[in-house]
């Protein structure tokens, strides 16, 4: 089922500086800030010849990222992104196996407007964990 990793996103309180920090002192292609409203984030992507790394910074009163920044001041991994062929067929699949599924349990667009789902870190070693339609 588990294919690709897709992303690795990473909490920081400078979105700004966190992007020249990739840039200026790794030499990496950096996109352009993109605020993302419906997520409550605004998102930079570092692009790595096998993978991308997702910089995400607070946007809004009610970002989801807002309680793990305030326990993590510095920023941190927040979630490992894996891609899956069929998005519905994962869910049902964890879920019948116990796996609890984030939110209403249902895929929903996500920063890359494919469907996503995220599975509790309790259910995954502490991981929080993103499955993309790939
Ligand atoms: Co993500």
């Amino acid at each position: 089922m588990i294919g690709r990793l897709n992303h690795v996103a990473i909490a920081v309180p400078d979105l700004a500086a966190a992007a020249a920090h990739y840039r200026d002192r790794l030499g990496a292609n950096v996109s352009d800030p993109a605020e993302q409203p419906e997520h409550g984030v605004t998102t930079v992507f570092v692009e790595l010849p096998n993978t991308k790394i997702e910089l995400l910074e607070p946007l809004g009163e009610n970002s989801p990222i807002a309680t793990f920044l305030s326990r993590n001041p510095d920023g941190g991994i927040h979630h490992l992104c894996y891609e899956v062929d069929d998005i519905g067929d994962a869910g049902r699949k964890l879920a019948g196996l116990g796996v609890r599924i984030l939110g209403s349990g249902e895929p929903r667009p996500g920063a890359h407007g494919k469907p996503v789902l995220f599975l509790h870190p309790k259910d995954f070693m502490g991981t929080l964990i993103e499955l993309e339609e790939a």
